[in-house]
């Protein structure tokens, strides 16, 4: 670990800490910095993924595997991001990577039907409550405006203004921010209304949805547990308040289960039990292969039966690509039991509540919140977390940098041991008893 001289943690010093960290961090990671300024010239910021940017600049992977990554210059990290969810399986899985080399054997983009998005699509239909039938695509992203097209359609002319909550994320051009924060300008040119994700108990979300259950609004788009938007789990009551003024308006209760269908075999909706009128899906899914679904009622899904007047087409070059058909069957037969799922999600509870537990007891201005697998550390000063993010990565421990992290089948708890033990001694070495002397 890292030791910071004992300091007073006014704003002059923070800054200076930080400097201090990308310097160590620069300094170890030579082979990284030369790919960045290559990158710079041909991707804009020297990345083509948004997240995966911080300063100074990522370290580059070399290599994948299980719950580990390694990196250009040689540095090995347990990866506690796991692809912001998508890696639920750990990188690498041997299952997934015999699956997909065998099936190419017999080829691949045939522009035509197989038997394995029929096989796909009834291990979903029978897992997910609210899915009778599915449609693939090849992200969420897609997935969500798939979705929210149908669920329109459904409902008619009158009523084309979709329901979405403050800080969701269901894509990049379906991200929300705070209600009175800037439009992403990326978002799709649908008519939003944003309430407030909370509880339903709560006035503030009452009036939240008073405001937001208006005669145009069509369909409600919401993650059971924001995922980006902080690990924010419902307050209890939420969804099914969701649910019945859905039931009493006629309103499509869309899903958002991209990353919170890892929260239990059926899913969030089978964890909170209740039933949306469609879901979306990705991630993880197909072994971490390209993936997205959407799916739900018969009578609703049932607008793209063809030859049908006005049937809905949905014609994607990569729709049903073997690839990702083969490696999400495997993962759904092989992979993700009621068991290996169970064991994922207990972990993340214990690691939420061991991280929470240090900060209590040290009083730091820091908090965990999430539900099993997926947790996100939060803190009251932006760049305490980026403090918080290289103090990890000197002991090889990668969260996202807004403290994110989605637990894979691969961490062990003695991981998570590692990484409670080093935020404990981060912890101390901040906001110890000692006290901070002035630089
Ligand atoms: C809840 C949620 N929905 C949708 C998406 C978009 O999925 P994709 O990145 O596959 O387009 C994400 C991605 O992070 C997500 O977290």
């Amino acid at each position: 670990m890292i030791q910071y001289d004992r300091v007073a943690l006014d704003d002059a010093t923070i800054n200076h800490l930080i400097d201090d960290a990308h310097q160590r961090y620069r300094a170890a990671r030579p082979e990284s910095e030369d790919w960045h300024i290559k990158a710079l010239t041909v991707l804009p910021g020297g990345n083509t993924r948004s997240v995966l940017h911080f300063d100074p600049f990522p370290f580059r992977v070399a290599s994948a595997s299980e719950q580990m990554l390694v990196d250009v210059d040689g540095h090995t990290y347990i990866d506690f991001c796991g692809n912001y969810t998508a890696a639920l399986l750990g990188h690498s899985p041997d299952r997934i990577k015999e699956a997909i080399t065998s099936v190419l054997e017999s080829g691949w983009a045939l522009g035509a039907t197989h038997p394995r998005e029929v096989e796909l699509a009834e291990l979903i239909c029978d897992r997910f409550p609210s899915i009778d039938q599915v449609r693939f695509t090849n992200s969420g992203t897609e997935a969500n405006l798939m979705a929210i097209g149908t669920a329109l359609r459904h409902v008619g002319p009158d009523r084309q203004t979709v329901g979405v909550f403050d800080r969701a994320y269901h894509g990049g051009v379906l991200a929300f921010g705070d209600i009175d924060g800037p439009h992403n300008p990326l978002n799709v040119p649908h008519r939003f209304r944003v309430a407030p994700f909370g509880q339903a108990a709560d006035r503030a979300a009452v009036d939240g949805l008073d405001q937001l259950f208006q005669p145009d609004l069509g369909c409600v788009l919401v993650e059971p547990v924001q995922g980006s938007g902080g690990c924010r789990p419902p307050g209890p009551g939420f969804l099914a308040e969701l649910r019945r003024r859905c039931d009493e308006t006629g309103t499509v209760l869309i899903f958002d289960e991209v990353m919170t269908s890892r929260l239990g075999p059926g899913g969030a909706q089978q964890r909170f039990d209740v039933v949306p009128d469609m879901t979306t899906l990705g991630k993880y899914l197909a072994g971490g292969m390209t993936f997205g679904a959407f799916g739900g009622r018969r009578d609703i899904m049932a607008a793209f039966e063809p030859g049908q007047p006005g049937a809905l087409t949905q014609a994607g070059t990569f729709n049903n690509n073997i690839v990702s058909m083969t490696a999400a069957i495997t993962t759904l037969r092989h992979e993700l039991d009621a068991d290996s799922l169970g064991r994922v999600n207990d972990l993340g509870d214990q690691l939420r509540q061991d991280l929470q537990a240090v900060f209590e007891a040290t009083g730091a201005p820091l908090w965990v919140t999430g539900v099993g697998s997926m947790l996100c550390v939060h803190a009251e000063d932006d760049r305490l977390l980026d403090l918080l993010f290289h103090a990890m990565l000197d002991e090889g421990l990668y969260l996202a940098r807004r403290g994110f992290m989605a637990l894979s089948k691969a961490v062990t708890a003695d991981d998570c041991h590692r990484l409670t033990q080093a935020a404990a001694a981060w912890i101390e070495q901040l906001f110890g008893d000692g006290g901070h002397d002035d630089v």
